[in-house]
């Protein structure tokens, strides 16, 4: 013991190495005990800026003083950090030396750590190696840093890589632990040290173990200093001690890493939003259980200690815990996969090899001393979320945990009661936690003993009320209903203050008026401080008058044990009476039995009226609650229907649950069941042969699931009634109970009141496997589990889900009855399979939804959801022409269905029976048209939550097509032919609107006012198909070129995209097309928008898609991340979500959020077809390579979820650009990014530099927007022109070359050197002739590495294509490739431009002549190469085409090819024998496309009465130009539709240029220099 100050108590402690000198208030006093110590002339404090603000001054001025006395012999310098984890690295380390040998730091020098860990390693290691080490004083500021990181002389610094991998071991001289310093650290991060406390007291000290348990008011809320420095000092000297023993972690020092094997893992994923501790703290629950698992746990009750339970069987796993108690976390978060967890464990250090090694607890205060290797299959069963049973036969004796409803009754009682008490076999669960925390508040002592799980109530001075005072601060209990009602009552008697009532936003919206109102009426004084009726509760607590009290009934039965329980101890006696309608009576009288139980007897003369004399409790010395009878019919069940014996304790004649009954259903199936008054056995038939039942089941409704699963090998159809109540429970469990026994072949029907279920008389081999999902109900879980234990290859996908109510339910299975579990691979389930459609939270991609998957399985159908009069019908309909399906209406159906007319149905009906048809001939529908076909619905089909229901879960594609609301309400009110709703239409579509979102997945909005229907269709169809070829690695022909199709995002290598600052897109048509020259996508920056009404927006897309055909980024920036948006986060995932629906290709996700929220939304983002760009914007921070680090972490969090990286700093100097240079460089190097590109820039002027090094994505602006979204941002034209100038724009020059022969001729130099100038392209590309007839030659010279590609023409067309690694699919169908690019990897792909030229053409002709595209009808004339180019893009178009060629064989060739498609998905393709006879042939329609494809030497001309004045001539032919049809028809007056060869060879061209460079093609500039040279200045209209 040292004291050198009067009045200050310091005790100082030799462990290990270390001196650790601990005390409370010790800071101004430090200084002087160091500078005795460590004598030295300079000391250097390093802090952060957090500790600095707190302790700072006091701290220094005391150092100050003491080193002034020292009369310049000494010298005091402060480096103050930034707070947080990214300070502790290389960087921050060498920036602290620099400083300390500018300060003339040297061998003499002392470092003083005070602050946290992060300080503590960093100091550490600094001191380590400055002048090859100098020493090291520790004041931790953390719980964390006194008892674990000041301790044991590790010290270092993170790498991107992982943390802690650069460091040293280094002795601190000594160790200042002040307990005071503790006051000020957040509860969080003070829980994150007692991990580490409950850890070292857990492997090595059970008495230190029990303090812990007994006392954590006194350490957690109060921090009392002696406690917390016993504590602190027991911990410290524990791993002080290890680590003497064993300094560099050879053996011994490893059991320091309980908890660590699973818990660094999990860090490693979560990091920052855990902390340590509390990943340690998972860590600890799971490796204990993988010891349990592993038959290694000396004790299974050491479970229930560290997670502590009030059990008395196996302890549980949950709830009441000793980690818990401290408020650390139990359970895995849930987007954890086991997966990532084995990846990150198979990297820990401490691993031998590729086994993962942990430390196995044996029993509280013990572990194995020596790592143990795990056996990796039980730890995939402990970190799985699904879990599998072998089917076995089960014998054996049990007791479940006990009864919720009886637990928290004997609570109050208890602890009113008198006498102290044992209580054994109470169920833990949230709501008897609530309950047990209140009673603390109340000042009732009780304590836990027989390792934990027998709850003592203490005996007490106080006798009854007087044993409560009023909490000291409101009492917060949660979503905990009976123990809520309960207390309410109770806080009226306790007299002395005032008692508050509060909880979570759940509680506070349910009623308590009934109970209050009884208790106001008498007199109580309750004031309600939120809502009247409502939680939280304000009571003075005066004493419960006695006397008559009313109470209305109709609610809860929970009001009327509230009272009754209270009762004994008002002023004077209680006559309940109850007013009203029904209550669950089985709980009121458990009530009275239980009170009778504790001595008090409840008189009800008549059923509604309750006489309780005063009195007082007695408390037996030993109380055990009874099993939970619920809990209990699983066990029954096992014997049931495996023919085994199982007997279940503390359940059985005596008891005062309803459902302990239960035992009797299963005899009424063939069981042998016998009870004594604490027991109930059953035995299973011994010929296996279980009988069907009916029954009904209201009296013990929680069961009839388990009942289910023994029906379902039973012989015959149990009827289930009595439980529609089970529709409204975790789930609706009647609907859940059908769908997932469908999935395994059980046949089961919905009933009004319940279900039966067709048995399969014990043939199991009519039934199978299947992967079970849980809908957070545990009796879901349980009861399959029950049918598993017969049927093989039954998953539970959601294990954990017992916890609810029975935690130990699968150790139990294992441990007391011997049952093997198992993690089998997880099969997806067929997804046509009849059960699968309900299958929930299976990621279906719209991949596999719209059909054309990759298997080639059948497509399923896509449905139309939406407002009646938003165009479904015939949006529809152009969507299956489009896709090639046939197209149903379900109005039409109906009629079908039902034989009448909708009006007439309606009318004769009424709504309800319509909706109900309805929806059964949707489900007609789509059974008989599960494939390939678009179905339309009609408006109301929401309407029906069964329906609504149905087509949320339906596998294939739900589409929502929406309309302006204004639009639909005039179309609504013009149309006087639909039924009336009897409801303003308006509020039709209010009340629909969520629920069409509900049950679809993405919405195509019809742009507001639309009159070009025919596009809307076309953008329809192309949304649809898109979800498809988007991401696939197809590269498509020339048109849209764009990140559409440049496919997946590693290939986004030099791409652009626009951030669009304006608040309407409406305001940018005229100039869209120039402003998006040059970029790759649109950023629609939703935040800068006039509005974020979810219609708005969808509007503000639809004129994007109108606009322009790339991919939108959907980007909501908030503000404190330089954006607009200052919404709640809900509403910032809610809007993105909008965004994800509305089809948009990237979302950008910010960083900063929770990342609860943020991995929600990524996931449901993982099944769509969207890619998010996870971002991190900060122009605040300095700009260092740690804020860059910093804002990566956030992001790198999401990298497996993510599709790019986006990180926005501010530069304020060009010194600023470097560091982010030099920041990228070292993340570039290593595999932090997952492969993931990132885009990564500093806003501001100086920061341009950064804009135009970034290759991925650059955000960019253009001069014709209002401003640029960033300060500093750039124009693509500047940047690419920069880059130019600056010379590292690609690599090496290359050349594109034209291949063929003759070809000197050829104008394709022209074109494409002209579009290199214009582009500035031309130091980095060339066009160049290549003449040769030798294929191998093209060849050869197009792998040579100075060649970029080229084009390919006459003789090499055809013959390149087995040369080539890669053929498009329009080359492909076109037969003939001209076009040759080469991938990054050296790859050759064939494209062919022809037919987009044509393509191309005949649209800009055909819109202006027609108004708006549409189906036409064509001719092509000549069978020779190019007329494949011609067939092919008219099938594209959708248009019908004939084929005229003066030899018939040639034209029934090109017809015949597969090609073209199939038949019933085209118009076709035909074959005129005789062209005189065409006309005759159209039937009256007239022919609006002709394209000719033969020699001019063949002198084609059309037959006259084909001819009008809008047909559109296209000439394939361009030498000479004009030709004789062009004359014959250009004659005719029909000049206006004429496209020359020359069009078509300079659009291929353009086309050609674009797939060359990834650019839009300067048209106007190439237009000029061709026209010019070939002089053909009357074609300008090439020029727009
Ligand atoms: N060397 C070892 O053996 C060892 C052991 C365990 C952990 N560590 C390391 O320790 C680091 C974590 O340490 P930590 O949990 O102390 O984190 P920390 O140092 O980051 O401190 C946590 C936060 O609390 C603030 N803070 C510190 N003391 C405070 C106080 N008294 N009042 C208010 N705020 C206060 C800090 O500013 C910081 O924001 C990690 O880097 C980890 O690797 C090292």
């Amino acid at each position: 013991m040292t004291s050198s100050t009067p009045g200050l108590s310091v005790s100082s402690v030799a462990h290990g190495q270390e001196t650790i000198k601990v005390g409370s208030q010790l800071l101004e006093w430090i200084p002087s005990d160091i500078i005795q110590i460590v004598p030295s002339s300079t000391y250097v404090v390093i802090t952060d800026s957090n500790i600095f603000k707190l302790f700072g001054d006091k701290f220094v001025s005391a150092f100050s003083k003491e080193v002034a006395n020292l009369q310049g012999k000494s010298n005091l310098i402060v480096k103050v950090l930034e707070p947080g984890e990214p300070t502790k690295c290389r960087e921050v380390k060498a920036q602290i030396e620099d400083w300390m040998i500018n300060n003339g730091c040297n061998r003499d020098t002392c470092v003083v750590a005070l602050g946290g860990g992060v300080i503590g390693d960093l100091s550490g290691f600094v001191a380590s190696t400055f002048m090859r080490g100098v020493p090291v004083i520790q004041i931790p500021t953390t719980l964390l840093a006194m008892v674990d990181s000041s301790i044991g002389g590790k010290t270092g610094v993170d790498t991107d890589v992982a943390k802690n991998l650069v460091g040293s071991f280094h002795h601190p001289k000594v160790i200042y632990i002040d307990t005071s310093l503790l006051s000020t650290l957040p509860k969080r991060e003070f829980s994150n040290g007692m991990a580490e406390v409950i850890k070292t007291a857990a492997i090595r000290d059970a008495e230190l173990f029990s303090i812990l348990e007994n006392n954590t008011d006194r350490i957690l809320d109060e921090r009392n200093q002696d406690l917390l420095q016993k504590v602190i000092l027991r911990t410290g000297g524990i791993k002080a001690h290890v680590v003497s023993l064993d300094e560099r972690e050879g053996g011994l020092r490893s059991i320091l890493n309980f908890g660590h094997t699973i818990g660094h893992a999990i860090e490693a994923i979560v990091t920052p939003e855990m902390l340590h501790g509390e990943c340690v703290s998972i860590g600890m629950v799971l490796e204990t259980q993988l010891a349990y698992k592993m038959g290694l746990l000396e004790n299974p009750a050491a479970i229930g200690r560290l997670i502590r339970s009030v059990r008395t069987v196996l302890p549980s796993l949950t709830a009441i815990s000793c980690l818990s108690s401290y408020k650390l976390p139990l359970h895995l978060p849930k987007f954890l996969t086991a997966e990532d967890l084995f990846a990150k464990m198979t990297l820990d250090k401490k691993n031998l090899g590729k086994k993962i090694r942990t430390t196995i607890l044996l029993n509280i205060g013990k572990v194995v001393e020596n790592p143990v290797a795990v056996d990796n299959e039980k730890l995939r069963q402990v970190l799985m979320p699904h879990i599998s049973v072998i089917p076995t036969v089960i014998n054996g004796e049990i007791s479940v945990p006990g009864s919720k409803s009886i637990s928290n009754r004997v609570l109050p009682i208890c602890g009113l009661g008198e006498g102290p008490c044992r209580v054994r076999g109470l169920l833990q669960a949230d709501d008897t936690r609530v309950m047990l925390d209140s009673l603390k508040e109340f000042g009732i002592q009780f304590h836990w003993e027989d390792d934990g799980t027998t709850l003592v109530i203490a005996e007490s001075q106080e006798k009854g009320i007087k044993k409560f005072s009023p909490p000291s601060k409101p009492l917060f209990l949660g979503n905990a209903g009976t123990a809520s009602r309960f207390l309410t009552t109770l806080v009226t008697m306790i007299e002395g203050g005032t008692s508050t009532l509060t909880g979570s936003q759940r509680l506070k919206e349910r009623p308590i008026r009934d109970l209050t109102d009884a208790l106001l009426k008498k007199g109580c004084h309750i004031k309600f401080t939120e809502k009247e009726g409502f939680f939280p509760i304000k009571v003075h607590g005066e004493g419960l008058p006695g006397g008559v009290i009313d109470l209305s009934s109709n609610v809860s039965s929970q009001y009327v044990s509230s009272i009754l329980l209270s009762a004994p101890y008002a002023k004077s006696p209680v006559e309940l009476r109850l007013h009203g309608g029904q209550v669950s009576r089985p709980f009121i009288d458990m009530t009275t039995a239980l009170m009778s139980q504790f001595g008090i007897s409840v008189e009800t003369p008549d059923e509604n009226t309750f006489r309780v004399p005063l009195g007082r409790y007695q408390n037996p010395p030993v109380f055990t609650i009874e099993s939970d009878a619920s809990s209990a019919s699983y066990p029954l069940a096992l014997a049931a229907i495996t023919g085994g014996e199982v007997t279940v304790h503390n359940i059985g004649s005596a008891s005062i649950q309803g459902d302990a009954k239960f035992y009797t259903v299963l005899e009424a199936m063939g069981c042998t069941a016998t009870q004594t008054a604490t027991s109930t056995t059953v035995k299973g038939p011994a010929n296996g042969k279980l009988r069907a039942v009916s029954v009904n089941m209201d009296f013990m409704t929680d069961t009839f699931m388990t009942i289910c699963a023994v029906a379902a090998v039973a012989e015959g159809t149990t009827v289930i009634t009595g439980i529609a109540n089970q529709r409204v429970k975790e789930c609706n469990r009647i609907l859940a109970m059908v769908t997932e026994l469908a999935k395994l072949g059980v046949v089961a029907r919905e009933l009004e009141d319940g279900l039966e279920v067709d048995g399969v008389a014990g043939d199991i081999s009519k039934l199978h496997g299947g992967n079970i999902e849980c809908y957070l109900d545990h009796r879901i879980a349980m009861s399959f589990a029950v049918l598993g234990t017969r049927v093989p290859g039954i998953v539970i996908l959601d294990k954990e889900c017992v916890d609810k109510t029975y935690p130990e339910f699968w150790m139990d299975l294992e441990s007391k009855f011997g049952v093997k579990l198992e993690v089998p691979e997880l099969k997806s389930q067929s997804l046509t399979s009849k059960a699968a459609s309900a299958v929930r939270n299976v990621v279906t991609t719209l991949s596999e939804a719209v059909g054309l998957n990759p298997h080639g399985s059948a497509e399923p159908s896509v449905v139309l959801v939406g407002m009646r009069g938003s165009g479904k019908s015939t949006m529809g309909a152009a969507l299956a022409r489009g896709l090639g399906w046939p197209f149903v209406d379900l109005d039409n159906e109906f009629v079908a269905f039902t034989g009448q007319p909708i009006q007439g149905f309606v009318t004769e009906h009424g709504w309800s029976v319509f909706r109900q048809k309805e929806e059964e001939c949707l489900r007609s529908v789509l059974s008989l048209h599960p494939t390939g076909t678009v179905i339309s619905t009609g408006g109301g089909i929401v309407e029906t939550p069964s329906a609504k229901k149905f087509l949320a879960n339906y596998h294939g594609l739900v589409l929502q097509i929406s309309r302006d609301t204004d639009d639909v309400m005039a179309l609504l009110e013009s149309d006087q032919t639909r039924a009336k709703l009897g409801e303003a239409p308006l509020d039709i579509w209010k009340r629909r609107s969520p629920l069409y979102h509900e049950c679809s997945k993405l919405q195509f909005h019809v742009k507001k006012m639309e009159n070009q229907w025919s596009k809307a269709e076309g953008e329809l169809i192309d949304f649809v198909q898109r979800w498809d070829l988007r991401f696939k690695n197809v590269l498509m022909g020339g048109r849209n070129l764009g990140l559409k199709e440049v496919v997946d995002v590693s290939s986004l290598e030099s791409s652009f995209f626009l951030s669009l600052t304006v608040g309407n897109v409406d305001t940018l048509e005229g100039v869209f097309t120039r402003i998006s020259a040059d970029v790759q996508a649109i950023e629609l920056r939703v935040d800068l928008l006039d509005n974020t009404d979810a219609e708005y927006l969808a509007q503000q897309v639809a004129l994007l898609r109108r606009y322009s055909p790339l991919p939108i980024i959907w980007t909501l920036r908030t503000q404190p991340q330089g954006g607009k948006f200052t919404g709640k986060p809900e509403e910032y995932f809610r809007l993105n979500e909008l965004g994800l629906r509305l089809g948009c290709e990237f979302i950008d996700v910010e960083a900063c959020h929770s990342l609860d929220h943020t991995t929600k939304f990524l996931n449901k983002l993982a099944s769509t077809r969207s890619k998010a760009i996870i971002s991190y914007h900060d122009f605040d921070s300095p700009t260092s390579t740690q804020n860059f680090q910093r804002m990566l972490q956030s992001c790198l969090r999401y990298v497996s979820l993510g599709h790019v990286i986006k990180l926005v700093g501010m530069a304020r100097n060009h010194q600023d650009c470097y560091v982010l240079f030099t920041f990228l460089e070292r993340v570039k190097t290593g595999n932090v990014l997952k492969g993931k590109p990132i885009i990564a820039i500093c806003a501001g002027s100086a920061g341009r530099l950064t804009r135009v090094t970034n290759l991925t994505m650059t955000p960019v602006t253009h001069p014709e927007l209002p401003v640029p979204a960033a300060p500093g941002q750039l124009s693509a034209a500047e940047i690419l022109s920069t880059r130019m100038t600056l010379g590292f724009d690609g690599a090496a020059a290359s050349v594109f070359y034209l291949f063929g022969s003759p070809i000197s001729a050829s104008l394709s130099p022209l074109l494409h050197n002209t579009g290199f100038r214009a582009l500035n392209l031309d130091a980095r590309y060339s066009y160049e002739l290549f003449d040769t007839t030798n294929i191998t030659n093209v060849v050869s010279k197009l792998r040579e590495k100075g060649t970029a590609g080229g084009s390919v023409t006459i003789p090499h067309k055809q013959s390149i294509i087995p040369y080539l690694d890669h053929v498009t699919e329009s080359a492909k169908a076109v037969g003939a490739v001209n076009t040759v690019t080469k991938t990054e990897d050296g790859r050759l792909v064939g494209d062919n431009t022809d037919w987009v030229a044509i393509d191309t053409l005949l649209r800009r002709r055909y819109v202006p002549l027609h108004g708006e595209e549409r189906k036409l009808t064509s001719l092509v004339v000549g069978a020779g190469g190019t007329s494949n180019a011609a067939v092919y893009a008219l099938v594209k178009g959708g248009h019908q085409v004939f084929i005229y060629n003066r030899t018939l064989k040639a034209a029934q060739l090109l017809a015949a090819r597969k090609f073209w498609g199939n038949r019933s998905r085209f118009p076709g393709v035909t074959v005129l024998e005789d062209i005189s006879e065409f006309s005759k042939k159209l039937e009256g329609r007239k022919l609006d496309v002709v394209i000719a494809t033969v020699p001019p030497a063949a002198n084609f001309t059309l037959p006259h009465d084909l001819i009008h004045d809008r047909i559109i001539t296209i000439e394939l032919v361009y030498n000479p130009r004009d030709t004789p049809l062009l004359q014959q028809v250009r004659a005719a007056g029909a000049a206006a539709g004429v496209v020359e060869g020359l069009e078509i060879l300079f659009e291929q061209g353009l086309a050609q240029f674009q797939l060359f460079t990834k650019r839009k093609a300067p048209r106007s500039e190439i237009g000029e220099a061709f026209l010019s040279h070939r002089g053909a200045n009357d074609l300008k209209l090439l020029l727009n």
